[in-house]
């Protein structure tokens, strides 16, 4: 049984719906609260037993490798300063087993291509594809839940969850057969359908857990919705030699590709966060619900 070491976290679209901050940054550097998108996807793999971390990077190629590489300069200073805390935190950021690999997909012609381009790293094996932008609140992790669902079933898997029907157009969707509370088997996929023509509200999310079969169907795919080569039709060819499963994920997910998707998550991680959610959770009730006292607000 082959268990799942490697994750692949594409991070060379545009990101155009964030522009002018995702200009000289790529989008999964934005932070919510303290911490870059990426940190968070990456927390997740690790968390799961991953161990090779491979970054599909683009045009502003040097944030991300910037940001897990050692920063002797600034630890020193920390060091000087006398801030521990942020040096530890700093110097564990990444544990020491873990490797990072970094491959440029010098254009952004989709999803697909950019899985497609981490075919030299990840080679003969299962791995996992973690879109950053789509963060998810999950105890166990997302990755690990999926992971856990592989090691069982040894297919291909797909994390969905329902969306409003008149969303379909913004997701991959998929047909499916139920086969368990959270699983089901998937019999269709197709990528951005009009509401009238989807099969289902059932929608793919950023993460997926791939045999390498799909290297072969991805080398194929011509290009699809928004003129992209999309990863949804490289799937819809795999379902044709392998079972694909679709799981119901458990956790909460946050659309940090979208404006107020990102602004719902920074919201609700600073009110979990423990610098800032008393001082920031005052705020809102005195902004939103009047004067504040001891705390409580006034509705
Ligand atoms: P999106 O569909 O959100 O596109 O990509 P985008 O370009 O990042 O953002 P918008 O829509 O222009 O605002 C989904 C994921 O796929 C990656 C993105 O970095 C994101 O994690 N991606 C997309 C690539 O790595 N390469 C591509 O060519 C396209």
């Amino acid at each position: 049984m082959k268990r799942v070491t490697k994750a692949v976290f594409p991070a060379a679209g545009m990101g155009t719906r964030f522009l002018p901050a995702t200009k000289a940054n790529p989008k999964e550097m934005l932070p919510i609260v303290d911490k870059p998108l990426i940190q968070y996807a990456v927390e997740e793999a690790v968390s799961a037993g991953i161990t090779d971390l491979i970054f599909i990077i683009g045009r502003t190629k040097r944030a991300i490798a910037d940001h897990f590489d050692k920063a002797y300069e600034l630890e020193v200073e920390l060091e000087t300063r006398g801030k521990l805390k942020a040096l530890e935190e700093l110097r564990n950021m990444l544990p020491s087993y873990v490797n990072c690999i970094y491959i440029r997909q010098a254009e952004a012609l989709g999803l697909g291509h950019a899985v497609l381009c981490a075919e030299p790293a990840v080679n003969d094996e299962p791995f996992v594809v973690i879109l950053a932008d789509d963060l998810i609140d999950a105890e166990p992790g997302v990755t690990k839940q999926m992971c856990d669902q592989y090691d069982y079933y040894q297919s291909s898997i797909v994390g969905v969850q329902t969306v409003d029907p008149s969303e379909t157009g913004s997701y991959g969707i998929v047909a499916c057969e139920p086969m368990s509370d959270r699983l089901s088997r998937v019999i269709k996929i197709v990528e951005k359908p009009k509401p009238a023509e989807a099969p289902s509200n059932l929608a793919v999310v950023g993460r997926y857990v791939l045999t390498p079969r799909i290297f072969n169907q991805l080398r194929h795919i011509e290009r699809g919705a928004g003129g992209e080569l999309q990863l949804t039709d490289g799937i819809a060819g795999l379902l044709k030699e392998q079972q694909v499963l679709a799981y119901a994920f458990e956790g909460k997910r946050y659309d940090c590709g979208s404006k107020v998707g990102y602004l719902e998550a920074t919201v609700e991680y600073a009110m979990k966060h423990p610098e800032v959610a008393e001082e920031f959770g005052n705020y809102l009730r005195n902004r939103f619900c009047g004067p504040c006292k001891n705390g409580q607000g006034t509705p």
